[in-house]
């Protein structure tokens, strides 16, 4: 049975894209499935593990709770645009420094939530940079080293 689908335009690393989608569809599901974006990992689809997390108009949300017709006016920035502008470059070499990945699985929505943690406070205290950085989860346990490492960039960062 095919389903009703609608129109909805979403500007996605600067990109348009012209959709027609299932307006139950996350906003993770289409980014994934329609427009390729596959760094977006969907772990326990229910808003728990941040997995997902991308940026809403600079702000990081976990897209697999977010349906993507609510996203129509606004502006989504996935790690692939964050990558590829070269934004999350320092947090990358960071995460490999300081052994802050293993599977991998979580990593993208570490990175994507670390570089909007620090954009809003590159100054962040100990404490509350692992209080934003403890609603993500890492199945493989390397919570230490993730601090680690984004605590390495908001120390070069400040330093400047
Ligand atoms: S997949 Fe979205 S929070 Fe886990
Ligand atoms: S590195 Fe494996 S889930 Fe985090």
């Amino acid at each position: 049975m095919s389903r009703a689908t609608v129109p909805v335009t979403l500007e996605v690393n600067g990109e348009t894209w012209d959709l027609e989608v299932e307006p139950r569809w996350s906003l993770a599901e289409v980014v994934r499935s329609r427009c390729g974006l596959t760094g977006t990992h969907l772990g326990c689809e229910q808003g728990i593990c941040g997995s997902c997390t991308v940026l809403v108009d600079g702000d990081p949300v976990r897209s697999c709770l977010i349906y993507a017709v609510q996203c129509r006016d606004s502006r989504i920035t996935t790690i692939e645009g964050l990558a590829a502008g070269g934004d999350i470059a320092d947090l990358m070499e960071a995460f490999s420094i300081h052994h802050g990945l293993q599977c991998g699985f979580c990593t993208p929505g570490f990175l994507v939530l670390a570089s909007a943690v620090l954009e809003r406070d590159p100054s962040i205290s100990d404490g509350d940079l692992e209080e934003a950085l403890s609603s993500n989860l890492c199945r493989c346990t390397g919570y230490y080293s993730i601090i680690k490492a984004v605590r390495s960039v908001r120390d070069q960062t400040s330093a400047c």
